[in-house]
């Protein structure tokens, strides 16, 4: 079988990371870049084998001279318009998370992918990453018996600079809780197997950003907050982030506690640990990945077997891992954790749609 071709529509930091682990992967081969900004794209285009087409408008990858598949990686606002031309073009996507920054676009874009039929994935690369992944098998595997608390920590720098810093501002970006907290969202979702009832949250901007200003205003997106939500099968899962935390010793803990059992998982230092109630005994194991894997990217492995994911099920060899339903749920959470703390009351899910 020829290698499948691969389109990178916006190639900053994440549509580089997808580049450097298509390079790793049999059977792929990214042959065409898409970016508004000239530096960008040629940087992207150095880490390309061979000679990539090369474009500033999106819509040359979509015909059928074009890649086979695309990947979308422009800033969060911007999904939505790739997609709405991208959507006609019948290629299999991989967007970049969140699938969009407001509920009325996922919903839009749910529909379109069922009616079209396509092969959609979204990048809610976290489930990948391979120590998490070890976690996440003990629980599916009843090793801590029937999973009742998670918990979610990450603790990190502050956001980074971006291309025309489109992710200063919530308009750009569906707010902190949509743009990187749909990740743990969707953890929560996937490792605890049911679906959210309701949500209470605190959160604001406390530390960061306070002393920027672009065209004149000032960022206002937040830096903190604490989120807990209730979920359809009794158990509870809860999110503490802060980015105002570079001096921690894990960037991201999870634990997930069960009637016999804890697991716990450490990044990035790949640490499982596993306590056991009966016996108090805790057993820790280090997840070896690859340095050429870790190397690829910023997250811990994931970017790479996400991709193989995609191209699996691009062979038909395997379900789409993550998809269109699960893109617009993970912000459908985000949204709601927004509600209930900047109205500092309890959101019920029925009120953004589950
Ligand atoms: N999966 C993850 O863990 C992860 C991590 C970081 C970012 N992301 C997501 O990836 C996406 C990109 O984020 P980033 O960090 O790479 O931002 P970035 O600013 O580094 O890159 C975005 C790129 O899109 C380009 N772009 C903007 N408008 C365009 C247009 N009309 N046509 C083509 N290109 C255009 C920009 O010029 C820029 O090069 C976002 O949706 C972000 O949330 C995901």
């Amino acid at each position: 079988m020829s290698d499948v071709t691969i389109g990178i529509i916006g190639t900053g930091m994440m549509g580089q990371e997808h580049i450097q682990n298509f390079n790793l992967l049999d059977g792929a081969q990214v042959t065409a870049l898409a970016d508004t900004d000239a530096a960008m794209l040629s940087k992207a285009a150095e880490m390309v084998d061979g000679s990539p087409i090369l474009s500033d408008d999106f819509e040359t990858l979509l015909g059928d001279d074009g890649p086979d598949v695309l990947v979308i990686a422009t800033p969060n606002f911007h999904h939505i318009g790739v997609l709405d031309s991208a959507l006609d073009a019948g290629k299999p996507i991989l967007c970049e998370k969140p699938l969009c920054t407001t509920l009325e676009d996922t919903q839009k874009v749910m529909q379109r992918v069922g009616h079209n039929e396509l092969l959609f994935q979204v990048g809610m690369e976290y489930r990948f990453k391979p120590a998490l992944d070890n976690m996440i098998a003990r629980v599916h595997g009843g090793d801590i018996g029937q999973i009742q608390m998670l918990s979610i920590r990450e603790h990190r720098f502050p956001f980074l600079p971006k291309v025309a810093d489109w992710n200063r501002f919530n308009r750009n970006t569906g707010g902190t809780l949509v743009e990187k907290c749909c990740h743990f969202f969707d953890l929560m979702r996937f490792i605890i197997g049911s679906e959210p009832t309701g949500v209470i949250a605190s959160g604001g901007q406390n530390v960061n950003h306070l002393e920027e200003k672009y065209h004149g205003q000032t960022p206002d997106i937040w830096d903190n907050a604490y989120v807990v939500f209730d979920f359809a099968n009794g158990a509870r899962a809860m999110l503490d982030l802060c980015m105002f935390a570079e001096g921690s010793r894990h960037s991201e803990e999870l634990t997930a506690i069960g009637d016999k059992a804890k697991v716990e998982c450490l990044l990035p230092q790949n640490i499982v640990t596993q306590g056991n109630r009966e016996t108090w005994e805790v057993t820790q194991d280090e997840i070896h990945v690859p340095e050429e894997i870790l190397n690829a990217g910023y997250h811990s492995g994931a970017t790479y077997h996400q991709n193989l994911a995609f191209l699996s099920a691009i062979k038909g060899e395997a379900e789409v891992p993550v998809t269109a339903l699960d893109g617009h749920r993970a912000v459908a959470m985000g949204v709601a954790a927004q509600m209930a703390a900047a109205e500092k009351r309890r959101v019920d899910m029925m009120e953004v749609g589950l």
